[in-house]
């Protein structure tokens, strides 16, 4: 049986990565993954992190089966982390959530609840989106149409073919959105953005799902929550997919929540049970270390304060890289590379052809998405020059 399976293509993403681990340029740039580095090129620990673990090991007394919703700590904590702590929503008691494997986890079962729901919901993807999406939302039965996003003219928002396309979306619709940090393209709403979807939503009735993968990352762990928060304040249903891959570091701990803002406390108390089904059908009970420690973080005094201050100097880093990057480009490139520095998060396009980027592979090491998406936290104070003289070579 098994023999008749062919083998697939690498994922785009990931192939790229295992030919830049593969490559022997010792000059090579990694800018493909979205993970994010510090100046060494290293994914770092979070001090709270390593704290929060120390303190876990000292006390779990058990490795027994999270409940199917996961971790109640974990759970609260990011519901506010999310939401703020000042939330109606949440005061009204018709929010929900549920632990998941990952924002990839939380997509999928935000996604189970839209089927479960609405069988023939159309779901509007930002063009460009993150590709990830179809596969997460496709494979549930999920039908896509896309709405105009991304201007690689002007580099940013293309807000007017956004309303125009997002006008056909109806009662039963959901409109997935990036919350912040927009992946691929970096280009976010402005709060008056966020104010006239709010106010779309209200009159044609679609539902607004929020991918919520970067929170911190952009402008700061509140600022990059007002536009989500904006329409949680105005509507009655939110869906929302977080992750703590990147905030709190814990890629590999598979660490996420679906969160649901609901009419009232009894609909929340029925999608709860919708998502913990749902779960069951994928993979039964969430994974629990990343949880744990999140829940520890998030709900400390002391582990917040000294996450909330990394995550600071994290966000400041990438801010002050998208400044650096953008002068020593002009200076070798020539041209207008402002946009950088206005997009938020770690990625942006920097507007090279497909060809120009395999150049950009085999004659420098320098690796980037066909699309030319990179990231900008692989970007460091030892190769920022090179890189820039290598896109200047294929220009
Ligand atoms: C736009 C977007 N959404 C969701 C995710 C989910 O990430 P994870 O499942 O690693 O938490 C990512 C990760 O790269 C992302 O870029």
């Amino acid at each position: 049986m098994l023999q008749n399976l062919q083998q697939l293509p690498a994922d785009p993403i990931l192939g790229l990565v295992a030919a830049c681990r593969a490559d022997r340029n010792p000059n090579k740039v990694d800018l493909t993954v979205g993970i994010y580095m510090d100046d060494q090129g290293v994914c770092p620990v979070f001090e709270a992190v390593k704290q929060a673990q120390r303190t876990l090991e000292a006390e779990e007394v058990t490795k027994a089966y999270l409940p199917a919703v996961g971790d109640e700590n974990f759970n609260f904590g990011i519901q506010r982390l999310t939401l703020g702590e000042a939330s109606a929503a949440l005061a009204d008691d018709r929010v929900c959530s549920i632990q998941t494997p990952g924002g990839c986890g939380a997509l999928r079962i935000g996604a189970e609840i839209i089927y479960a729901a609405a069988p023939n919901a159309r779901v509007w993807l930002s063009d460009p989106t993150w590709p990830v999406h179809i596969p997460l939302l496709g494979s549930v039965g999920l039908e896509f149409q896309a709405y105009r996003y991304y201007d690689p003219e002007t580099h940013g928002v293309n807000f007017d073919g956004m309303v125009q396309d997002l006008k056909k979306a109806v009662a039963g619709d959901v409109v997935l959105l990036q919350g912040c940090c927009h992946n691929p393209c970096g280009a976010d709403l402005s709060l008056s953005e966020w104010g006239v979807i709010a106010d779309m939503a209200e009159q044609q009735g679609f539902t607004p799902f929020i991918d919520f993968a970067y929170q911190g990352l952009g402008d700061g762990l509140e600022q990059d929550a007002a536009g989500l928060r904006l329409l949680v304040a105005r509507l009655p249903e939110v869906i929302i997919a977080a992750s703590c891959s990147k905030n709190l570091g814990l890629y590999r701990e598979r660490t996420g929540a679906t969160i649901v803002v609901c009419r009232d406390a009894a609909n929340a108390r029925a999608i709860t049970s919708q998502a913990q089904v749902a779960a069951r059908r994928i993979y039964s009970m969430p994974p629990a270390h990343g949880a744990l420690l999140a829940g520890r973080i998030l709900t400390s005094d002391h582990l917040g304060g000294i996450w909330r201050a990394e995550l600071k100097l994290v966000c400041q880093r990438i801010n002050n890289l998208r400044s650096d990057l953008r002068e020593v480009l002009e200076l070798r490139c020539g041209g207008d590379y402002s946009f950088i520095e206005r997009e938020k998060g770690m990625f942006s396009f920097l507007g090279l052809s497909a060809q120009q980027t395999r150049r950009l592979r085999q004659d420098f090491g320098v690796y980037m998405l066909d699309s030319s998406r990179i990231n900008v936290a692989g970007v460091n104070a030892r190769n920022i020059d090179y890189l820039a003289e290598s896109v200047s070579k294929v220009i």
